[in-house]
Protein backbone atom coordinates (compact mmCIF):
# COMPACT_ATOMS: atom_id res chain seq x y z
CA UNK A 1 0.00 0.00 0.00
CA UNK A 2 1.27 3.88 -1.08
CA UNK A 3 1.50 5.71 2.29
CA UNK A 4 0.04 9.02 1.19
CA UNK A 5 0.90 12.15 2.58
CA UNK A 6 -1.50 13.68 4.95
CA UNK A 7 -1.95 17.65 6.14
CA UNK A 8 -4.07 19.33 8.07
CA UNK A 9 -5.38 23.09 7.17
CA UNK A 10 -6.47 25.41 10.24
CA UNK A 11 -6.58 28.94 11.14
CA UNK A 12 -3.13 30.64 12.85
CA UNK A 13 -2.70 33.15 15.23
CA UNK A 14 -1.05 36.33 14.34
CA UNK A 15 1.65 35.81 17.56
CA UNK A 16 1.61 31.69 16.03
CA UNK A 17 3.06 32.38 12.91
CA UNK A 18 5.62 35.43 13.62
CA UNK A 19 6.31 33.40 16.90
CA UNK A 20 6.42 30.33 17.28
CA UNK A 21 6.36 29.08 13.89
CA UNK A 22 8.99 31.95 12.05
CA UNK A 23 11.30 29.69 11.19
CA UNK A 24 9.15 27.26 9.41
CA UNK A 25 7.55 30.02 8.12
CA UNK A 26 10.82 31.19 6.63
CA UNK A 27 11.63 27.60 5.38
CA UNK A 28 8.54 27.73 3.56
CA UNK A 29 8.93 31.29 1.86
CA UNK A 30 12.79 30.74 0.99
CA UNK A 31 11.81 26.80 -0.66
CA UNK A 32 8.89 28.49 -2.39
CA UNK A 33 10.86 31.32 -4.00
CA UNK A 34 13.58 29.43 -4.42
CA UNK A 35 15.87 31.65 -1.87
CA UNK A 36 18.50 29.89 0.72
CA UNK A 37 17.15 29.77 4.15
CA UNK A 38 19.99 32.46 5.29
CA UNK A 39 19.14 34.76 1.74
CA UNK A 40 18.80 38.15 2.96
CA UNK A 41 15.30 38.23 1.14
CA UNK A 42 14.05 35.57 3.17
CA UNK A 43 15.71 37.32 6.59
CA UNK A 44 14.02 40.62 5.86
CA UNK A 45 10.59 38.49 5.07
CA UNK A 46 10.62 38.17 9.31
CA UNK A 47 10.69 41.77 9.86
CA UNK A 48 7.88 42.02 7.34
CA UNK A 49 5.76 39.38 8.82
CA UNK A 50 6.25 40.90 12.29
CA UNK A 51 4.68 44.14 11.08
CA UNK A 52 1.85 42.92 9.03
CA UNK A 53 0.81 40.65 12.09
CA UNK A 54 -0.03 43.74 14.03
CA UNK A 55 -2.08 45.13 11.53
CA UNK A 56 -6.26 45.39 11.43
CA UNK A 57 -8.02 42.44 10.16
CA UNK A 58 -4.95 40.16 9.87
CA UNK A 59 -6.13 36.84 9.33
CA UNK A 60 -3.48 33.45 8.72
CA UNK A 61 -3.69 29.92 7.96
CA UNK A 62 -1.32 27.70 8.05
CA UNK A 63 -0.96 24.08 6.15
CA UNK A 64 0.65 21.24 8.62
CA UNK A 65 2.08 17.85 7.50
CA UNK A 66 0.98 15.03 10.08
CA UNK A 67 1.78 13.40 12.01
CA UNK A 68 4.95 15.65 12.50
CA UNK A 69 3.10 19.21 12.55
CA UNK A 70 5.57 20.84 10.97
CA UNK A 71 4.63 23.63 8.67
CA UNK A 72 5.01 23.41 4.90
CA UNK A 73 2.37 26.01 3.89
CA UNK A 74 0.72 29.17 4.71
CA UNK A 75 -1.32 32.49 3.95
CA UNK A 76 -2.30 35.90 5.19
CA UNK A 77 -3.45 39.33 4.80
CA UNK A 78 -5.19 42.11 6.38
CA UNK A 79 -7.60 45.01 6.04
CA UNK A 80 -6.43 47.27 3.13
CA UNK A 81 -5.75 50.93 5.08
CA UNK A 82 -4.63 54.30 3.45
CA UNK A 83 -0.70 54.93 3.94
CA UNK A 84 -0.06 51.50 3.85
CA UNK A 85 3.25 51.26 1.35
CA UNK A 86 1.53 48.02 -0.84
CA UNK A 87 -1.37 50.00 -1.18
CA UNK A 88 -0.20 52.93 -2.38
CA UNK A 89 2.26 51.42 -4.90
CA UNK A 90 -0.54 49.66 -6.86
CA UNK A 91 -3.00 52.10 -6.30
CA UNK A 92 -1.47 54.85 -7.97
CA UNK A 93 -1.93 54.03 -11.57
CA UNK A 94 -5.41 53.47 -11.05
CA UNK A 95 -8.46 55.62 -11.83
CA UNK A 96 -10.10 57.76 -8.72
CA UNK A 97 -13.59 55.62 -9.74
CA UNK A 98 -11.12 52.41 -9.58
CA UNK A 99 -9.49 53.38 -6.39
CA UNK A 100 -13.07 53.69 -4.33
CA UNK A 101 -14.53 50.20 -6.22
CA UNK A 102 -11.45 47.78 -5.38
CA UNK A 103 -10.03 49.91 -2.68
CA UNK A 104 -12.69 51.43 -0.83
CA UNK A 105 -13.81 48.08 1.19
CA UNK A 106 -10.79 45.79 1.16
CA UNK A 107 -8.45 42.82 2.24
CA UNK A 108 -5.29 42.46 1.19
CA UNK A 109 -4.01 38.82 0.22
CA UNK A 110 -0.30 39.51 1.55
CA UNK A 111 1.22 36.10 1.26
CA UNK A 112 0.47 32.32 -0.27
CA UNK A 113 3.50 29.87 -0.40
CA UNK A 114 3.53 26.68 0.11
CA UNK A 115 7.02 24.66 -0.13
CA UNK A 116 8.08 22.45 -2.82
CA UNK A 117 8.13 19.07 -0.88
CA UNK A 118 4.17 19.38 -0.76
CA UNK A 119 3.34 21.43 -3.85
CA UNK A 120 0.42 19.84 -6.13
CA UNK A 121 -1.51 18.41 -2.71
CA UNK A 122 -3.67 21.34 -3.45
CA UNK A 123 -2.47 22.85 -0.45
CA UNK A 124 -2.35 26.18 -1.93
CA UNK A 125 -5.85 25.86 -3.28
CA UNK A 126 -7.62 25.44 0.33
CA UNK A 127 -5.34 27.74 2.00
CA UNK A 128 -6.61 30.32 -0.62
CA UNK A 129 -10.10 29.00 -0.21
CA UNK A 130 -10.65 29.11 3.33
CA UNK A 131 -8.35 32.80 4.18
CA UNK A 132 -11.33 34.29 1.41
CA UNK A 133 -14.16 32.80 2.55
CA UNK A 134 -13.31 34.41 6.35
CA UNK A 135 -13.61 38.00 4.94
CA UNK A 136 -15.81 40.35 5.73
CA UNK A 137 -15.05 42.66 2.78
CA UNK A 138 -16.12 43.83 -0.44
CA UNK A 139 -12.91 43.08 -2.40
CA UNK A 140 -9.75 41.36 -2.11
CA UNK A 141 -6.42 42.38 -3.73
CA UNK A 142 -2.90 40.85 -4.57
CA UNK A 143 -0.06 41.17 -6.65
CA UNK A 144 1.52 37.92 -8.41
CA UNK A 145 4.93 37.69 -10.47
CA UNK A 146 4.45 36.90 -13.84
CA UNK A 147 6.53 33.93 -13.46
CA UNK A 148 4.28 32.53 -10.71
CA UNK A 149 2.60 30.05 -13.58
CA UNK A 150 1.03 27.82 -10.47
CA UNK A 151 -0.43 30.99 -8.55
CA UNK A 152 -1.49 33.03 -11.45
CA UNK A 153 -3.58 29.58 -12.93
CA UNK A 154 -5.26 29.16 -9.22
CA UNK A 155 -5.82 32.75 -8.96
CA UNK A 156 -7.91 32.68 -12.59
CA UNK A 157 -9.78 29.57 -11.89
CA UNK A 158 -11.15 31.62 -8.96
CA UNK A 159 -12.17 34.59 -10.36
CA UNK A 160 -9.26 37.20 -9.81
CA UNK A 161 -9.65 39.55 -12.47
CA UNK A 162 -6.57 41.32 -13.75
CA UNK A 163 -6.45 45.07 -12.90
CA UNK A 164 -2.84 46.05 -13.57
CA UNK A 165 -1.21 43.68 -16.49
CA UNK A 166 2.39 44.69 -15.57
CA UNK A 167 3.43 46.66 -12.39
CA UNK A 168 6.88 47.13 -10.76
CA UNK A 169 7.59 47.61 -7.39
CA UNK A 170 10.44 50.51 -6.69
CA UNK A 171 12.38 47.62 -4.24
CA UNK A 172 12.11 44.91 -7.12
CA UNK A 173 12.35 46.85 -10.02
CA UNK A 174 13.46 43.96 -12.23
CA UNK A 175 10.43 41.73 -11.33
CA UNK A 176 6.92 42.25 -13.22
CA UNK A 177 4.10 41.64 -10.92
CA UNK A 178 -0.19 42.21 -11.80
CA UNK A 179 -2.22 43.45 -9.67
CA UNK A 180 -5.40 41.34 -9.47
CA UNK A 181 -9.04 41.67 -7.62
CA UNK A 182 -11.74 39.64 -6.70
CA UNK A 183 -14.93 40.42 -5.75
CA UNK A 184 -15.84 38.91 -2.72
CA UNK A 185 -19.48 37.06 -2.86
CA UNK A 186 -21.01 37.32 0.42
CA UNK A 187 -21.00 41.31 -0.10
CA UNK A 188 -22.04 41.29 -3.60
CA UNK A 189 -25.18 39.32 -2.54
CA UNK A 190 -26.33 42.06 0.40
C1 LIG B 1 1.23 28.92 -5.93
C2 LIG B 1 1.26 27.85 -4.83
C3 LIG B 1 0.89 28.48 -3.49
C4 LIG B 1 0.21 26.77 -5.18
O1 LIG B 1 0.25 25.76 -4.17
P1 LIG B 1 -0.01 24.21 -4.50
O2 LIG B 1 -0.40 23.55 -3.23
O3 LIG B 1 1.15 23.68 -5.25
O4 LIG B 1 -1.26 24.36 -5.50
P2 LIG B 1 -2.48 23.38 -5.77
O5 LIG B 1 -2.05 21.96 -5.70
O6 LIG B 1 -3.61 23.82 -4.92
O7 LIG B 1 -2.77 23.78 -7.31
C5 LIG B 1 -3.09 25.14 -7.63
C6 LIG B 1 -3.39 25.28 -9.10
O8 LIG B 1 -2.18 25.13 -9.85
C7 LIG B 1 -2.39 24.15 -10.86
N1 LIG B 1 -1.14 23.45 -11.07
C8 LIG B 1 -0.67 22.38 -10.44
N2 LIG B 1 0.52 22.05 -10.92
C9 LIG B 1 0.83 22.95 -11.88
C10 LIG B 1 1.94 23.16 -12.73
N3 LIG B 1 2.99 22.35 -12.70
N4 LIG B 1 1.90 24.21 -13.57
C11 LIG B 1 0.85 25.04 -13.63
N5 LIG B 1 -0.24 24.90 -12.82
C12 LIG B 1 -0.23 23.86 -11.97
C13 LIG B 1 -3.45 23.25 -10.28
O9 LIG B 1 -4.12 22.57 -11.34
C14 LIG B 1 -4.35 24.22 -9.61
O10 LIG B 1 -5.18 24.87 -10.57
P3 LIG B 1 -6.80 24.74 -10.48
O11 LIG B 1 -7.20 25.40 -9.19
O12 LIG B 1 -7.26 25.47 -11.67
O13 LIG B 1 -7.08 23.28 -10.50
C15 LIG B 1 2.67 27.16 -4.75
O14 LIG B 1 2.94 26.56 -6.00
C16 LIG B 1 3.78 28.13 -4.39
O15 LIG B 1 4.03 28.37 -3.22
N6 LIG B 1 4.48 28.65 -5.41
C17 LIG B 1 5.65 29.51 -5.20
C18 LIG B 1 5.33 30.81 -4.48
C19 LIG B 1 4.27 31.64 -5.16
O16 LIG B 1 4.28 31.84 -6.39
N7 LIG B 1 3.31 32.13 -4.35
C20 LIG B 1 2.24 32.97 -4.83
C21 LIG B 1 2.61 34.39 -4.60
S1 LIG B 1 1.28 35.45 -5.14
Amino acid sequence: MIDRPRFLVRAVAAEELSGRLLEQVLWVFGGALGFPLRHGRVNSFADTLRRHAAYGGFDAFGAFNVPRNRLVGFTYGYSSQPGLWWREQVAAPLTASQREEWFGDAFELAELHVHPSAQGNRLGSELHDRLIANQPQRTALLSVMHRSERARQLYASRGWECLIAELRFPTEPQTPFSLLGLRLQKKQAQ
